[in-house]
């Protein structure tokens, strides 16, 4: 388990100025041994600093194709980094600049509870469960859905491995009777609905409680076994917004990511996720208006850049997400300096075991 190494003091007392000479001398020093990756909800303090930008698969992908990259500084969450030490070489060494950027919706789920859950839900049912684990897991958790014959899923791409995870295995699927997806419901019961299934296919497994709380006839009675994790950011839009945001501009249209809830998604125009978004925002008319459902970092860093189009985020309120926030300039100097002196902080390590059996999983959707 690694621990957190402190940030010294010195920096906090830093201005804006000083730490951004400072980033800008060691990426200078470092050259192409360092690569800077920055998620889509990163400050923009942050991000400008980054080579690549993108969701966290993308940027993952990108951590492995930076072959001359010996230092990868990942300014995203945990789990992002974790994945980018398990697809990335050997030779890379994946740092996250403050180990206190986790992820809510990932620590809802831990791995002692997910694998008591598939044991239980195995004894209450003959037909065959496939785990399906969003990639805002930890490491441990995606190698046990490897062990178990599952596979991960994105928010761009669950649909897919859902209709892989339910596919007879004589048309390449897996095979399964049901999916046990974790750990994120509302996109879970999203994609369970966009395939044409209903909520009422759907059933919730709560960690606390005996066998999920569940029955064996609610098990056998339930397509999606839903694990009950949620992200706080995108769960606070809620019907009121939609309906809100239409009143005051009845042309708007609105998108939302697949983390928000059902009743949100419903009333969308558009769902999809991070780059989903990004790439009709782009492509939106000169002069079209959009309420958007994810963080706010980059909605606003959207209507910045098109100036020409009005985009606004869907809550009154600001999307915020903390835990990446958590990433900042003082982190980010400090994270540098320690590489440029050969001595990594916060350096993502996962387990050669684990990470062997959630590759399994994460390149079984990469291939999907
Ligand atoms: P992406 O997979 O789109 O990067 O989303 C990650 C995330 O944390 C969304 O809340
Ligand atoms: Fe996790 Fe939500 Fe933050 Fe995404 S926005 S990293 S799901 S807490």
């Amino acid at each position: 388990m690694l621990t957190q190494q402190t940030l010294p003091d010195e920096y906090r007392q830093l201005d804006d100025e000083r730490l951004e000479s400072i980033i800008r001398r060691r990426r200078e020093q470092l050259g192409k041994r360092l690569c800077i990756l920055g998620h889509h909800y990163q400050r923009d303090e942050v991000i400008k600093f980054a080579d690549f930008t993108g969701d966290s698969l993308k940027l993952s992908r990108q951590a492995a194709e930076q072959a001359d990259a010996e230092f990868i500084i990942f300014c995203g969450v945990h789990f992002m980094a974790e994945s980018a030490d398990i697809l990335s070489a050997d030779n890379q060494k994946v740092v996250l600049p403050n180990l206190e950027a986790g992820c809510a919706m990932a620590d809802m789920a831990d791995v002692p509870a997910v694998e008591e859950a598939m044991e239980e839900l195995s004894e209450m049912t003959d037909e065959r469960i496939i785990p399906v684990t969003y990639v805002n897991s930890a490491a441990a958790i995606k190698a046990a859905t490897g062990r178990s014959g599952g596979a991960c899923c994105t928010s761009s791409n669950a649909r897919r491995v859902f209709e892989w995870a339910l596919r007879g295995e004589a048309d390449g699927g897996a095979g399964g009777g049901k999916i046990f997806a974790i750990p994120d419901r509302h996109l879970a019961l999203n994609i369970a609905v966009d395939m044409g299934y209903t909520p009422e296919d759907c059933v919730v497994y709560e960690p606390n409680k005996l066998n999920g709380g569940l029955t064996a006839d609610d098990v056998a009675a339930a397509k999606f076994i839903l694990w009950r994790g949620y992200c706080y950011v995108h769960q606070l839009f809620t019907p009121e917004h939609v309906h809100g945001v239409r009143r005051r501009h009845p042309d708007i249209r609105v998108i939302v990511h697949p983390e928000c809830p059902y009743e949100v998604v419903q009333l969308a125009d558009d769902v999809g996720s991070t780059e989903q978004i990004i790439r009709t925002l782009d492509a939106a008319e000169p002069g079209s208006k959009w309420a958007v459902g994810t963080e706010s970092n980059l909605v606003n860093r959207l209507a910045k850049k098109h100036k020409d189009k009005f985009i606004r985020v869907l809550s009154d309120a600001p999307a915020s997400c903390f835990q990446m926030a958590r990433i900042d300039l003082p982190h980010l100097a400090w994270a540098l300096d320690n590489l440029a002196e050969g001595n990594p902080v916060n350096h993502i390590t996962v387990e050669p075991e684990i990470a062997a059996d959630a590759r399994t999983a994460l390149e079984r959707m990469i291939s999907i």
